[in-house]
């Protein structure tokens, strides 16, 4: 039985946040107030991790004293090392990426503290640790040694480094800047309220954000960019994707990267990672992933617009895909990535549960559902059914 009560929560509004503005019709972002365009043009991911958290941009020496904080808590404790190290090769990305920051309190020498200071600590060190577990696990993947990160970098680059081994080009640490920073924090979203619903329990901060890397798994959320590569990939002809596309319109499937639960419009993320993805052609003239991309954009709309006479538009992950396969980061590790770039808005959202400012909401998530089952059965022994 289907009744209004299916909404998913879809709508309705849960809690209050000064953290993010997701404006779906006009398609705008704000962190804090300000708007996403000039955040990645002026601004870095350390500095974006502070606004969030913080509230407001850091001066100068606040700046430099948080980016190296944030430096100096990179390299894993050993017995976290040696926890990553005993995980089966064959084990997933975000399965690696949830268990080892659930496993951060064991490390933690704030652990028992939940003052907001305490918390704020911790914050930095997710934040800061969850790169160098990612790239450590893509190496160990393929046989290599992790590679200890370097404290005088800054943080993109720092993760470029200990995935290749020796430092990339400003350009390309850049664009995984502003990926980053495009991907920081985006209101209530799945693993976003994930992490504010275990967070309203009391529970850690670690368990908060584990609970987001869990929400952020799936193929609907973070797991769209990984499946669009794996379609460029498939495709991998660019006289292939109209018929591709029309393929997967005919037997009722959806195109990655394609649609939004929110933006109805053009997801401003993506307007700014179009041209990234372009540039990426500068640095590496033989990839055709762009105008793969290009070409599958404009099919899907078209197909759409003829299923559903109306119009459709490309998200973040249709970008994020081809310019992370650029940067030598395999499409199962995508998810990853937008987790780094995520911790900074989760544990923002979990200071913000745990530490309101008012109106105060009540204090654990509860929603109800309405029941649908049976009711009043008889119970038959085992040995009778
Ligand atoms: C993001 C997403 C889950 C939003 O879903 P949603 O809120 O239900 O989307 P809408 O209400 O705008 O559209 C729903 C309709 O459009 C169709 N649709 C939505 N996205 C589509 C896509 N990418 N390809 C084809 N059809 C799509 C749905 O099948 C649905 O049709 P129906 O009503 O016949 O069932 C959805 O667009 C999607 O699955 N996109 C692909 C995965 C992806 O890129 N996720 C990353 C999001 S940042």
């Amino acid at each position: 039985m289907v009744g209004t009560e299916n909404t998913g929560l879809r709508g309705i509004r849960v809690a209050t946040s000064r953290i993010s503005l997701v404006d779906g019709e006009a398609g705008r972002l704000l962190y804090r107030g300000y708007a996403i365009e000039d955040l990645a043009r002026w601004s870095t991911f350390e500095e974006v991790s502070y606004l969030l958290l913080y509230g407001q941009l850091p001066t100068a020496e606040q700046l430099r004293s948080f980016s190296h904080e944030l430096a100096s808590h990179r390299a894993l404790p050993p017995e976290m090392m040696r926890a990553l190290r005993a995980q089966p090769l064959s084990a997933p990305p975000m399965a690696v990426l949830s268990s080892m920051v659930s496993l951060m309190p064991g490390t933690c020498p704030d652990r028992d503290d939940d003052s907001p200071e305490a918390n704020r600590r911790k914050a930095v060190r997710i934040i800061s640790m969850m790169p160098t577990i990612v790239a450590a696990w893509k190496r160990l993947r393929r046989g290599q040694e992790p590679v200890d990160p370097d404290p005088r970098l800054p943080h993109a680059d720092n993760f470029l480094y200990m995935i290749w081994g020796e430092e990339q080009s400003r350009t390309m640490n850049r664009f995984l800047d502003v990926a980053l920073i495009l991907q920081a924090d985006h209101g209530f979203n799945a693993s976003t309220f994930t992490t504010r619903v275990v967070a309203s329990t009391r529970a850690s901060i670690y368990s908060a954000v584990a609970a987001g890397v869990c929400a952020l798994s799936g193929p609907l959320h973070g797991g769209a960019n990984a499946q669009v590569m794996k379609n460029l990939l498939d495709v991998n002809d660019p006289d292939s994707v109209e018929a591709w596309v029309a393929e997967q319109f005919k037997h009722g499937r959806r195109v990655s990267g394609m649609g939004h639960a929110v933006y109805k419009t053009m997801d401003p993320r993506a307007a700014i990672l179009q041209s990234m993805a372009h540039r990426v052609m500068d640095v590496r003239p033989e990839f055709r992933w762009y105008e793969m991309t290009e070409r599958m954009i404009i099919a899907t709309q078209e197909h759409f617009r003829i299923a559903k006479g109306r119009e459709i538009y490309p998200n973040i992950d249709m970008y994020t895909a081809s310019i992370y396969h650029a940067m030598g980061i395999d499409p199962d590790f995508y998810p990853a990535v937008f987790a780094m770039a995520r911790s900074a808005g989760w544990t923002a959202h979990v200071m913000e549960e745990k530490f309101p400012c008012h109106p105060v909401k009540p204090v654990l998530y509860r929603p109800v559902c309405t029941y649908v089952g049976d009711v009043d059965l008889e119970y038959t022994p085992i040995e009778k059914r």
